[in-house]
């Protein structure tokens, strides 16, 4: 079964051939550059874009895909959460096509993506499926989640962020060492450049729960940043070091408890935040289950992850697939 698949819910325009959910024919991804300039997304303008580069897209993604619209068997499309306009672009572009060609549409929650990124593959040789059940850490520029997965589709949450997502943090202390935009491949880079225990910076100890909060840990770099700045020169690899690791132990920490406390087969990652090399590290050093880790360029939102999920959604729980776009949409509750 071939899906067209589109993801448009923030600034990445994402068109792809998926094969039954997990081989990837074609994925075409445009991210936009607009943004750089403001340092943040402006959402009016994240949907202007999309409108200007979703057709050409999805001809280039059939183009690469040697296929027709005609011999696709189903049009999917992210329909939340995300920005509300540029949802709106993907989901109702998906839907025309769909209706002009007379396939099924299938309305797919863009954090299932991540989660099934994980299935994906390319070329001849398929990988095993990811085993279950699974602990996920779904981290991205605005979800922190980290869920059970009991099986495909069923979700359990079992904690989240309370204020800014892990992406966010990222992109905020980016703007603060004058790193730019987007900021966690960024941090990433200066990271590898600088000493991860230059600086001791707090950590929110939420009483055991699964929760994250990251809105102190942003406040004391922003301290620590203008105190340096009085002093002279800021170093920013120390800094953004620091900063990674005392995020990545947040979030590692949580991980390895959960893989503790209940009966999984694997670990797995997802999101934007997942391609950070040093957190997957982070994680295998405390987990001796099976990590798995879409590789860096499906972590980040495309097309592809999109194709996979609403390839299993069609599979299992179909009665359970959302229609209208929301910008809230959850993955667990
Ligand atoms: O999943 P994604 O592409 O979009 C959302 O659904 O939000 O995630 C984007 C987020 C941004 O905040 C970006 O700074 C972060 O993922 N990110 C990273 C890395 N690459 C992207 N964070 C840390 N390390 C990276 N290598
Ligand atoms: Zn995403």
């Amino acid at each position: 079964m071939r899906i067209l698949s589109v993801e448009t819910s923030c600034d990445e325009t994402g068109v792809a051939i998926v094969e039954d959910g997990r081989r990837i024919v074609s994925n075409v991804v445009a991210s936009q550059t607009a943004h750089e300039r403001t340092g943040g997304i402006v959402p009016e303008v994240a949907a202007r874009e999309h409108l200007r580069q979703l057709d050409p897209i999805a001809s280039e993604a059939l183009r690469r895909a040697n296929t027709r619209l005609d011999d696709v068997d189903a049009i999917a499309a992210t329909v939340g959460p995300g920005l509300i306009g540029a949802l709106l672009v993907g989901a109702n572009y998906a839907r025309g096509l769909a209706f002009a060609a007379r396939k099924r549409f299938v309305g797919v929650n863009h954090l299932e993506g991540h989660v099934y990124a994980n299935w994906l593959y390319q070329g001849a040789e398929a990988p095993p499926e990811p085993d279950l059940p699974a602990v996920v850490l779904v981290v991205s520029g605005a979800h922190s989640d980290l869920v059970l997965m009991e099986d495909h589709r069923r979700f359990r949450l079992l904690g989240r962020t309370i204020d800014d997502a892990a992406g966010e943090a990222y992109d905020k202390v980016a703007r603060l060492l004058g790193l730019g935009f987007p900021g966690g491949p960024l941090i990433e880079r200066a990271a590898r450049e600088g000493d991860p225990r230059a600086f001791t910076l707090p950590k929110a100890d939420l009483a055991g729960r699964y929760d994250v909060s990251f809105s102190g840990l942003k406040t004391a770099v922003l301290r620590l940043v203008r105190d340096l700045e009085k002093k002279g020169a800021v170093p920013a690899p120390d800094l953004a070091a620091s900063f990674q690791r005392t995020i990545n132990e947040m979030l590692a920490e949580r991980v390895a408890r959960a893989a503790a406390e209940f009966d999984v087969r694997a670990v797995m990652l997802g999101g934007g935040v997942a391609a950070n090399l040093a957190l997957r590290e982070e994680i295998t050093r405390r987990v001796s289950l099976p990590l798995r880790v879409p590789p860096p360029k499906l972590c980040i939102d495309n097309g592809a992850m999109i194709g996979a999920a609403a390839f299993f959604s069609l599979r299992y729980r179909s009665e359970d697939i959302p229609t209208l776009v929301r910008s809230g949409l959850a993955l667990a509750h």
